[in-house]
C-alpha cells in the first residue's frame, strides 16, 4: 500500500498537540460587517484581506504549519456579477501585493480548486506566486478558490482510476489511502481545527473529506473583525476537546493506538 506523509484520520491516528498542525477557515461575514457600517459589500472583502494578513502572521508566530482559508466557494459564481468581479480583482492585487512578503515570512502559497475558470492573466499569477514561495517551509498557506469539496472528491476518484488501471476490474478495491493521495490537499495533513466565523454553523461545501475527524469552532465575529485573540481562543476551545478518533476514552488516556489489523476499518464517532 502506497503510504501517504500524512494518511486520512480514519486509517492513522494523528499525533494530537497543543497547536494545530492545520487550521482550515470559512472567511464568513465580510457582507454584514460592511452592511452594519453602511458601505458597500466588497468594503467588507477589502477588510477581510487585512484580517487574512493577520491572520497568516499570528499563525506563523504560533508555529502553527499549515493554514487553508476558503477565499471562494464554487457556489459564489451565483452572486451578483459585480461582486463577482470585484473579488477576482481583489484576488489578483493580494497576489500581485503580497507574494513577497508572504516569501519573506517564509510562507509557502498554495492555491487549490478548480482553477480552469480563472482568465490566463490570474492563472499566471496563481502560478508564478506557487512556483517563487514553493521551497518555504514555516507556513503554508493554501487559498481555497473555485474549491468545493465534492469537486474535490470527484476529481480524486477519477485521477485514482487513471492512476490505477487494475481497479476498472474491480472497484470496490479502492481505498482512502489511493483516494486520498489525489486528493487537491494531499499534501497537507487533516485539519485538526476547522473555524467559521459569521455565526453561521455549516461546513458550506469545504474540505469535505478531510473534516471527518476535525474539531470545529463556530464564532459569531465577521471575518474583517477576526483577530489574533480571536485565534487564540478557538485554540484553546480546541485544545479542551478530547479526540478519540472512534476510541474509549479511556484508551485516550493510555495512549492506544488503531492496530494495524484495524487500518481502514469503518471506526466509531
Ligand atoms: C464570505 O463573506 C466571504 C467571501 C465569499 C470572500 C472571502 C474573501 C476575502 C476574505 C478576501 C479575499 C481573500 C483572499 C485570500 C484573496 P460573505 O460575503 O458571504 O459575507 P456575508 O455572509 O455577511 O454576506
Amino acid at each position: 500500500m502506497t503510504q501517504l506523509p500524512h494518511p486520512p484520520a480514519t486509517i492513522a491516528v494523528p499525533p494530537v498537540s497543543d497547536v494545530p498542525r492545520h487550521v482550515a477557515i470559512i472567511m464568513d461575514g465580510n457582507g454584514r460587517w460592511a452592511k452594519r457600517r453602511l458601505l458597500p459589500r466588497f468594503a467588507g472583502h477589502k477588510r477581510g484581506v487585512d484580517a487574512v494578513r493577520t491572520t497568516v502572521r499570528a499563525c506563523v508566530r504560533r508555529g502553527i504549519p499549515f493554514l487553508t482559508l476558503f477565499a471562494f466557494s464554487s457556489e459564489n459564481w451565483r452572486r451578483p456579477a459585480e461582486e463577482v468581479s470585484l473579488l477576482m480583482k481583489l484576488f489578483r492585487t493580494v497576489l500581485e501585493r503580497d507574494v513577497d512578503s508572504l516569501h519573506t515570512e517564509g510562507v509557502c502559497l498554495k492555491v487549490v480548486g478548480d482553477l480552469s475558470a480563472f482568465d490566463d492573466h490570474l492563472r499566471l499569477l496563481i502560478e508564478r506566486s506557487m512556483e517563487k514561495t514553493a521551497g518555504n517551509t514555516r507556513l503554508t498557506l493554501t487559498i481555497a478558490a473555485n474549491y468545493g469539496g465534492r469537486w474535490d472528491i470527484l476529481q480524486a476518484v477519477s485521477a485514482a482510476f487513471l492512476a490505477n488501471p487494475e481497479l476498472r476490474d474491480d472497484p470496490s478495491r479502492l481505498t482512502e489511502v489511493q483516494l486520498a493521495q489525489h486528493l487537491s490537499m494531499a499534501y497537507a495533513p487533516e485539519p485538526d481545527l476547522f473555524i467559521r466565523t459569521g455565526g453561521e454553523q455549516r461546513i458550506s461545501n469545504f474540505l469535505l473529506w478531510q473534516l471527518a475527524y476535525t474539531e470545529l469552532y463556530f464564532v459569531d465575529t465577521f471575518w474583517p473583525d477576526f483577530s489574533p485573540q480571536v485565534l487564540d481562543r478557538a485554540i484553546e476551545s480546541y485544545c479542551n476537546r478530547e479526540r478519540r478518533f472512534g476510541r474509549t476514552s479511556e484508551q485516550v488516556e493510555q495512549g492506544q493506538v488503531i492496530p494495524d489489523y484495524l487500518s481502514g476499518a469503518k471506526t466509531e464517532c
